[in-house]
């Protein structure tokens, strides 16, 4: 009896994340820092359940520490570690479905009147609530695909969500390891598999220079402020990478635009 009332109560850390200190796995729930913004993702993430969609954690509210209680994704986040289960082309397809479906279904969502969001970086526009950090490090892939760390959702455009995943998925990447030969023919696997008409895909283009460019303006300007974690972030030289992936996304404008479209 002890040992399974032990095992029930055990903390165990979760690492990879950046921001989050003191995520923990208890049980099939995950634990995390609470903030104003939590009962505006708890709705969302209810509406989500509520809809049949299943790429998602479901929330169970909040526990005696005052962490939010989210149930337990099992599986392995590809990044950085496991970047080659995004390898086959069918599997980034799998991630542009999962994100069609999750947009889908966040467009029926209507937020409390009272919602608190905290969206770090202002959308091109404001057409539904995203999840403003859909990347490789807020999957899980397990039998299930889940998007965790819902914490900077709020209101922003599918294209500008669909953008901030192209750059982690794909990815489109300055960086010596990672960048790749293949990444208009990946854009576009991506792209396909969300369903995205003609006139979205070139408005799609610019925007993947404007949300990675918009990530280092952000920490540059948090940093400027003195306000963590985004001040380690830059002086540790996030900054520098944010802005040469942008600088190659936007060199690379016209062999995006060939990519995606016929
Ligand atoms: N619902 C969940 N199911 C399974 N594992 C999870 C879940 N939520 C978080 N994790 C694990 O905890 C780690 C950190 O979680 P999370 O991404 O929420 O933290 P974070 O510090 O806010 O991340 P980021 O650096 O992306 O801002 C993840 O990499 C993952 O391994
Ligand atoms: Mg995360």
């Amino acid at each position: 009896m002890w040992h399974v009332w032990r095992m029930s109560v055990e903390e165990i850390p979760l690492a990879g994340g950046n921001v989050s200190a003191g995520v923990v796995r208890v049980g099939d729930t995950v634990r995390r820092q609470a903030g104003p913004w939590t009962p505006a993702v708890h709705s969302l993430l209810d509406h989500l359940w509520s809809v049949g969609f299943r790429g998602a954690p479901r929330p169970l509210g909040i526990d005696e520490q005052g962490r939010e209680v989210l149930t337990y994704a099992a599986g392995e986040v590809p990044w950085p570690h496991h970047f080659d289960l995004l390898e086959p082309l069918d599997q980034l397809a799998r991630v542009g479905r999962l994100a069609r479906e999750l947009h889908d279904a966040l467009a029926t969502f209507t937020p409390p009147a009272d919602a608190r969001w905290n969206a770090l970086i202002a959308a091109d526009r404001d057409e539904l609530i995203v999840h403003h950090d859909l990347a490789p490090w807020n999957l899980v892939i397990g039998d299930r695909w889940v998007v965790i760390d819902w914490d900077n959702a709020g209101p922003g455009s599918r294209l500008w969500d669909l953008a901030n995943a192209a750059h982690g998925f794909v990815p489109l990447s300055a960086h010596p390891d990672w960048q790749r030969a293949d990444a208009g023919r990946r854009l576009r696997t991506l792209v396909d598999a969300y369903g995205l008409d003609q006139q979205q895909r070139r408005d799609l283009v610019p925007l993947l220079t404007v949300r990675t460019r918009a990530m280092h303006d952000f920490l540059r300007d948090q940093a400027a402020l003195g306000v963590e974690p985004w001040a380690t972030h830059w002086r540790t030289g996030h900054g520098d990478v944010w802005r040469a992936d942008a600088d190659y996304t936007e060199q690379h404008t016209d062999r995006w635009l060939k990519a995606l479209l016929d």
